[in-house]
């Protein structure tokens, strides 16, 4: 089965999809077939996205992921069950852990691991009673080697790629695939003031193996893959999207 038919385009639900990454890939989502629905904190946001997506047929949703009620108003306001659900919206608060506000820990992992959960279950229940569907998380090379100074961050992420492994083995009988995108450095999003200074940029980009930051359409193309049908046998799975950061503990050390 392919991922869209003229006749039934399939939805995309993409949380946080009003900025950064999360219009990224609504954009790609679009340009695949699908009827987006760009779900974030303000509906204005979303609506001002919608002239810049391919086709039509695409819907502004409000809500905040961190309560259920308006997650499920969002959801029922679609009126269809999404075949694609990318748990994108996230946060950063910095600070070093034992200077770090308990209330910045606390909302880093509100957002980015109970909402992720929040938004899961809620497509996870409804996908259930279509035969199946596709859940894509967004986690973060965080949730495998901490960023010092990024507070509750590292830990919400370990949480996602924890709940993605999680979810993958109870909904896996209900034809449904839960997968999540683990990026690097990305020159856009949350990160864009961090390489809006020219040396942080030289060096971070050069500390990647593949020589360069990467973009929101890094991201979103990886994102778009593990969603779709191409994946269809991949579930549970971490992808990281970094061009070899993780691995490169060793590459930048002298060599005696
Ligand atoms: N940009 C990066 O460098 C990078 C790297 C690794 C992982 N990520 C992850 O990618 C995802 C997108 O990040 P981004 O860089 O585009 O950030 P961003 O700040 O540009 O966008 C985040 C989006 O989430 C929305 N959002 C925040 N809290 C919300 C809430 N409670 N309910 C609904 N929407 C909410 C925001 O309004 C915004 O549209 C996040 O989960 C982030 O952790 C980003």
């Amino acid at each position: 089965m392919t991922d869209s038919t003229p006749s039934t385009p399939r939805t995309a639900l993409v949380t946080g999809g009003a900025f950064g990454l999360g219009a990224a890939i609504c954009q790609h989502a679009a340009r695949a077939g699908y009827r987006v629905a760009v779900l974030d904190l303000k509906l204005e946001d979303c609506e001002a996205l919608l002239p810049k997506l391919a086709g039509t047929g695409h819907v502004a949703l409000q809500a905040d992921v961190t309560d259920e009620h308006q997650v499920h108003a969002a959801f029922e306001k679609l009126g269809v069950t999404p075949h694609l659900v990318v748990s994108n919206a996230g946060i950063v608060r910095f600070g070093p852990l034992i200077e770090h506000s308990i209330d910045e820990f606390r909302k880093a992992v509100n957002v980015n691991l109970i909402g992720t959960y929040i938004v899961d279950r809620e497509a996870a229940l409804r996908m259930k009673t279509i035969g199946g569907g596709s859940i894509v998380n967004l986690s973060s090379v965080n949730a495998i080697t901490p960023g010092p100074g990024s507070g509750g961050y590292p830990a919400s992420k370990a949480g996602v790629a924890k709940l993605t492994e999680h979810l993958s083995l109870e909904l896996g009988q209900f034809n449904i695939r839960v997968n999540c995108v683990a990026p690097g450095f990305i020159d856009g999003g949350m990160s864009a003031p961090i390489y809006a200074n020219p040396k942080v940029r030289e060096l971070r980009g050069g500390a990647v193996p593949l020589r360069r930051l990467g973009t929101v359409d890094d991201v979103a193309e990886s994102v778009m893959w593990l969603g779709s049908d191409a994946a269809a046998y991949v579930t549970g799975h971490q992808l990281v999207v970094d061009g070899g950061l993780v691995h490169s503990a060793l590459l930048h050390l002298p060599r005696v």
